[in-house]
């Protein structure tokens, strides 16, 4: 039997030139880069300069990953940003981008899922893809979240930084079996009775201002591990695909204890998780393609290698998704 499958054919990253160091936050807050460190695993994470937007950290990242793929812009159907930053209320970063890249057909929305929103974009892509509602799709994460910090609040403020990472992704006609490649499944899930534990006290229609981020850390933490950790075996029960068989997982980098945590709970060793924490911090919906790119660039995703995709954010919400890169 023929089946679509979703191959990522190109990807692409951005940093803001600015780096923020935890000495230099030290010498403002009442804390310590040995804390921050220790606790975390960051040690540097990029900043946003003074009038650099999302859309432009979206829109480099977005052309280095259409030039990896050597596609023209003509054959993008869909552009979709996963961001919980957008530089306007509406219209989406999405949008933006498809005008900056010079798209004038097809289709741009974003996707609000804050950490876990690249997983969320995927599985959104991979849908598409396989409708055939859309051939190439253009996924983005890209994130401005020193914006929504809290400055003097040393619980938060410490952890997140900003960047954008992208991919293209594209329909391929195969069997449908475990060694092609491609995407093999994606893996959703929220729990919104969980609010509390991280959210942002603004928007439009409470205080009409973007409002600070604000986050139960230790609670998170817990259902982090959990939570990530259960996505990934749903997703290797699905796949035909032994969780020894996967060859690297990319995490969402939220916090170093938690990758380690993850993998010992996996029983898979802790070199095979990605890990771009210390230069990167927590960019939210970026944080996932920027490690992926970091990854493929080095050299250590190959391809054939089995990957796993996996996020919890704000919401809660959390996902995986497996693919064969
Ligand atoms: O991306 C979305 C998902 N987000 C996450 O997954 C984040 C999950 N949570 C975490 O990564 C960790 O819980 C944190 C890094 C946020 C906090 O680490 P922790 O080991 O859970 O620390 P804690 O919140 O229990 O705080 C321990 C102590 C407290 O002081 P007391 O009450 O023991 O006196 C905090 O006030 O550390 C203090 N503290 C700090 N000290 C120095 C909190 N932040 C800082 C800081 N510098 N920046």
């Amino acid at each position: 039997m023929t089946v679509i499958r979703s191959q990522i054919v190109g990807c692409g990253s951005f940093l803001p030139d600015r780096i923020l160091t935890n000495a230099e936050l030290a010498s403002r807050l009442d804390t310590s880069d040995e804390w921050i460190a220790s606790r975390t695993g960051i040690r540097r994470r990029h900043i946003a300069g003074d009038g650099e937007r999302t859309t432009d950290l979206a829109l480099k990242a977005a052309q280095r990953a259409l030039k990896d793929a050597d596609l023209p812009v003509e054959e993008i159907d869909l552009v979709i940003c996963a961001t919980t930053t957008p530089d306007e209320t509406f219209p989406s970063v999405a949008s933006a981008i498809q005008a900056r890249i010079g798209m004038t057909r097809g289709a741009a929305f974003d996707v609000q899922a804050v950490c876990s929103g690249f997983i969320y974009g995927l599985a959104v892509a991979d849908n598409f893809i396989k409708a055939r509602q859309a051939k190439t799709v253009l996924l983005i994460g890209a994130e401005t979240m020193s914006r929504l910090m809290d400055w003097t609040d040393r619980t938060t403020c410490v952890l997140f930084g900003d960047g954008a990472g992208a991919v293209v992704l594209r329909g391929s006609k195969g069997r449908g079996i475990p060694s092609e490649r491609g995407v093999l499944n994606t893996k959703l899930y929220s729990d919104g009775r969980l609010h509390d534990l991280l959210y942002v006290d603004g928007g439009p229609s409470t205080t009409g201002t973007t409002g600070h981020l604000r986050m139960l850390g230790k609670e998170v933490f817990k259902h982090a591990v959990i939570n990530i950790a259960d996505s990934i075996e749903s997703s290797v029960e699905d796949s035909g695909i032994s969780i020894s068989e996967i060859d690297w997982f990319v995490p969402h980098q939220a916090n170093q204890r938690i990758l380690e945590a993850t993998a010992r709970r996996l029983k898979v060793p802790g070199e095979r998780f990605i890990s771009t924490i210390s230069d990167h911090g927590n960019t939210s919906a970026a944080s996932v393609p920027l490690a992926l790119d970091v990854a493929v660039r080095d050299g250590r995703i190959k391809q054939g290698d089995v990957v796993m995709l996996e996020a919890m954010g704000g919401g809660l919400t959390w996902g995986a998704a497996l693919l064969r890169w």
